[in-house]
């Protein structure tokens, strides 16, 4: 180890070891020290659970891993499974864990609440979801000051779009190909990835080409996207456009960034056709991205419509529509009411994540770990040919690997062979794109330069035994 690291120095001078320290790929890395002792599990095993999984719930239930793991608790950015062993979450289930797994803040605000009263619908008056509508709108540019809670993010799709339905008066509707907006009928129509959805009729619904500057047939050229939506609009709705819905980085697709400057040419030709903007920050918003708190802000435009969930529960079923004043009266035309949207335990929740993210900094420490480590990912690009691009924002990042970097052919079978190898060494990210060989890094944002360290550690040592 001693010559191990006078060979790096020589080599690279005084570049910190601890980022080199698989260079040569010797022992695997392990897990940052976390003082956090899990509590002895009892419960049923992976074997037991996975049976009953598949004897009692829909077969459409998909898993990772060849071996599913059974993950009994969660602390900040780690999880134990049956056998108290830690793993890295840079995955936060998909992004929802925000501020942390069993963050003390957020679980003391749930308790105190749920011992109060759990269940109250808004036909009574209950102060924790003012509080939490008032927190929550503060957060937004222009005015965009309206808010509706729902229970998850395909629900507050389905809202937006029948905001943008009621507003314009037109039905047709415009998202991008490798989007993602949701599991319901309508929100599937919006989704243009066909592993998710069911070939059913979908009128109204326009996919336009993807703004993606690494795969995408226009590369970084936001125009020529844009010109795209343009002729959906003039050829595929005759004019008749009501809304325009994208997510800002796309997530299920593979933390695929929109060409820079996209956004702000297509909400222009949709607003100028009559449509309003729509922009589903289930993934990207609460200040993941670090530079902006919400991803439309990364893009320079301010939509009329924002949908979020995941992340704004911390793990809650929570979701919410922010919108204008104007655009909000259409829907008091009629009765408009969710029975679990806002209740107190959620708006509580929801309230105390709010205020950890501003507590903690977490927006400015997702901007300094992201940077570091999407600076030492691009290193590790360097030195493996597999990893075709390196790409997102704050701890939104995605890694695309290719077995030939001008083709960009999909590594299919590498990724699932890495995917496994991380697993192994404690380490768990998401998996996507088109072709699934996305690797999703989308931790909780109390994830540290240690742990971004480690991931890309463990990735270099799991990419060297390829
Ligand atoms: C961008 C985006 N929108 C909407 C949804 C749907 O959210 P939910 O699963 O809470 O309905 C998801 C879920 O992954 C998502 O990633």
């Amino acid at each position: 180890m001693a010559l191990q690291r006078l060979l790096l120095k020589k080599a690279f001078g005084e570049a910190k070891p601890k980022s080199l320290c698989c260079f040569f790929s010797t022992a695997p890395p392990s897990l940052p020290a976390f003082d956090y002792e899990p509590k002895p599990y009892n419960g049923p095993r992976a074997d037991e659970v996975f049976q009953k999984r598949k004897q009692f719930l829909g077969p459409s239930l998909f898993h990772f891993y060849q071996k599913p793991l059974n993950i009994v608790e969660g602390k900040m950015q780690y999880l134990y499974d049956e056998n108290g062993r830690r793993y890295l979450d840079a995955f936060a289930g998909i992004v929802t864990v925000s501020a942390g797994h069993c963050h003390p803040d957020v679980l003391n605000a749930i308790f105190e609440q749920s011992k109060l009263l759990q269940h109250a619908t808004t036909i009574y008056l209950h102060h924790a979801i003012a509080d939490f509508a008032e927190a929550l709108a503060s957060k937004f540019p222009g005015n965009l000051k309206v808010v509706y809670f729902v229970n998850s993010g395909s629900e507050a799709n389905e809202l937006a779009m029948l905001m943008a339905r009621l507003y314009t008066g037109n039905l047709e509707m415009i998202s991008l190909r490798n989007g993602y907006h949701g599991g319901s009928s309508n929100t599937m129509s919006l989704t243009a990835l066909n592993t998710w959805k069911y070939p059913i009729p979908q009128g109204e619904i326009h996919h336009a080409v993807n703004p993606d500057p690494y795969r995408g047939v226009f590369g970084s050229d936001a125009k020529s996207y844009a010109k795209d939506v343009q002729d959906h609009i003039d050829f595929g709705t005759a004019g008749k456009v009501a809304g325009f819905i994208s997510e800002t980085i796309q997530g299920v697709g593979g933390a695929v960034e929109l060409a820079p400057g996209y956004l702000k040419l297509v909400y222009d030709i949709v607003r100028k056709a009559g449509g309003v903007c729509i922009a589903d920050e289930v993934q990207t918003g609460f200040g993941r991205t670090g530079t902006h708190y919400w991803g439309f802000e990364t893009q320079g435009v301010i939509p009329d419509i924002v949908t979020m969930a995941k992340g704004i529960g911390n793990g809650l079923p929570l979701g919410a529509v922010v919108t204008t004043p104007e655009i909000a009266s259409v829907l008091a035309q009629k009765t408009q009411f969710n029975t679990y949207g806002g209740n107190p335990v959620c708006s509580a929740g929801g309230l105390a994540v709010l205020r950890v993210i501003d507590k903690e900094k977490r927006q400015v420490h997702s901007a300094d770990v992201g940077s570091h480590l999407l600076a030492r990912l691009r290193d590790l690009q360097q030195r493996y040919e597999i990893i075709g691009d390196v790409r997102g924002r704050g701890l939104m990042v995605g890694v695309e690997l290719v077995t030939d970097r001008n083709e960009k052919t999909p590594a299919k079978a590498e990724t699932a062979m890495l995917f496994e190898k991380l697993r192994e060494l404690g380490v768990l990210v998401g998996k996507g794109g088109l072709h699934g060989n996305v690797f999703r890094i989308k931790p909780p944002l109390c994830f540290t330069k240690d742990d971004a360290d480690f991931l890309v550690d463990a990735l270099d040592y799991s990419m060297s035994k390829l």
